[in-house]
């Protein structure tokens, strides 16, 4: 059985407190796109950890957690994340692709540069090296993590690769150059550090296929910042959609059995980039403050907003989602209204679809239904019984307007603080 777990919205949905809940019962944990611009945060109990390229599925002995080929991986990164996990003893086995692509220094110094060039209409990305280590790999200057194996043949792909970059770092952006030396001496250091974890992940799989074991892909990102289907140029740079776990990670369309789409019971955004449903003021202020909306990966405040049920229905089709998760119900305690965006309006008509054009985007005028807040509190709250009654209303009410089955609940961080809902 093969479930891909993707993030609905624009990312931090709580994938990782989710694939964590489900891992128990998983025997592979396989993450198919981006790199470290994720941070999937697991809290169990050997403590909190924000995983940026490790899959969520490490906290769960005799767990076999897959790096696969989609993504892209700073090893520096990586190595202090395997640190980390190991000092933790997180006890999952963890495998890289040989066919994963590397962040490279100048790609975050490129990442860094391209941004800071574009000024007002900067993307608001991580500064990670995301963009630039993708453009490579689809130009076919990409340097992967397989080709740590061989260090000679790896010292001459990179000195070709520098006199390029150094160039347009110096002479196009005006910036620093970068030491050949300097990442010489880096992949020593990542060849000895790394070497022991890379496989063959596809092989791993599809013995695993075959055995019939339960597997898991994690996604990265959300389906707002696929690089196809997202709010382009506001996106990241990989296919972040379910489509991306079948590319990401060598399978068949026909192979996945079920997709979960992640969402919050209200929606945030990191970065730049249209957001229909945000809001200002004291109501964003509050869920900010209680949800602790801050990046997992660059402390950045996020961006509040409504629950967009537009956003969602687009986002139910371009993952073909079987069920929704709805995470985070705990942090709509105690509003006194809570709103759900059912259309928009643009140019005095109804608009009931999700629009690519960033111009109408950026103009569309929400249009809510209003629930009644409930005044107790649902933080923990382990089973559906123990809801209250106008928390389940504003759940039913979601499950209708968005047209899927929610499938899990979540009413705070913690493994335990988790709802399944099992359909008869
Ligand atoms: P991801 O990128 O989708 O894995 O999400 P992040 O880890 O970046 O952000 C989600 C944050 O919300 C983390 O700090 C989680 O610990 C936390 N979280 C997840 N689910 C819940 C929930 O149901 N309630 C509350 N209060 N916090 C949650
Ligand atoms: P997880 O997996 C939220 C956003 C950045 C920026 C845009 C492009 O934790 O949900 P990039 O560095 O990828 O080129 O930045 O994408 N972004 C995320 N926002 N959660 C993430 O990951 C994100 N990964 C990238 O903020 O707007
Ligand atoms: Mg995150």
């Amino acid at each position: 059985m093969i479930v891909t777990i993707v993030g609905g919205q624009w990312g931090d949905e709580g994938k990782g407190k989710i694939i964590d809940h489900i891992a128990e019962k998983a025997d592979v944990i396989a993450r198919y796109s981006g790199g470290n611009n994720a941070g999937h945060t697991i809290e169990n109990k050997l403590g909190k950890f924000a995983l940026h390229l490790v899959p969520g599925g490490v906290g769960w002995e005799g767990t076999k957690n897959l790096i696969g080929s989609g993504t892209v991986i700073d090893p520096d990164v990586l190595i202090q994340e395997l640190e980390l996990i190991n000092e933790n003893n997180l006890p999952g086995k963890i495998f890289i692709s040989e066919k994963a692509h590397m962040i490279m220094p100048y790609h975050i110094k490129l990442d860094q540069a391209e941004e800071a060039y574009r000024g007002s209409e900067a993307v608001g990305t991580t500064g990670r090296g995301i963009g630039p280590a993708y453009s490579d790999k689809i130009s076919r200057n990409g340097i992967r993590i397989g080709d740590l194996k061989d260090i000679e043949t790896l010292q001459s792909k990179i000195s070709k690769n520098l006199n390029i970059k150094n160039k347009i770092l110096k002479e196009i952006y005006n910036t620093d150059e970068i030491s050949e030396k300097y990442i010489f001496e880096k992949i020593k250091v990542w060849n000895q550090k790394l070497s022991k974890y890379i496989a063959n992940t596809e092989q791993i799989l599809y013995e695993n296929i075959e055995k019939n074991k339960f597997i898991l892909l994690e996604g990265a990102q959300g389906a707002l910042l696929d690089i196809d289907h997202g709010t382009y140029p506001y996106v990241t740079s990989s296919n972040s959609i379910s489509g991306g776990s079948l590319t990401g990670l060598g399978l068949g369309a026909k192979d996945i059995d079920n997709v979960m789409g992640v969402f919050k019971a209200f929606t945030t955004r990191v970065g730049e980039g249209p957001f229909p449903t945000e809001i200002f003021g004291n109501d964003a202020e509050t869920i900010r403050e209680i949800a602790g909306e801050f990046g997992t990966t660059t402390g950045r405040p996020r961006r509040i907003g409504w629950f967009d049920a537009v956003a969602a229905k687009y986002s139910v089709n371009i993952n073909g989602l079987d069920g929704m998760v709805i995470t985070k119900l705990d942090i709509l305690d105690k509003f006194e209204k809570i709103k759900i965006c059912t259309h928009y309006e643009y140019e005095g008509e109804v608009l009931s679809y999700f629009p690519t054009d960033e111009k109408i985007l950026n103009n569309i005028k929400p249009v809510y239904k209003e629930f009644e807040g409930w005044d107790e509190s649902t933080f923990d709250v382990s089973s559906y019984e123990a809801l209250n009654s106008k928390a389940k209303g504003f759940l039913k009410n979601l499950e209708d307007i968005v047209g899927i089955p929610i499938v899990y609940i979540s009413t705070g961080p913690s493994r335990e603080a988790t709802i399944p809902i099992k359909k008869s």
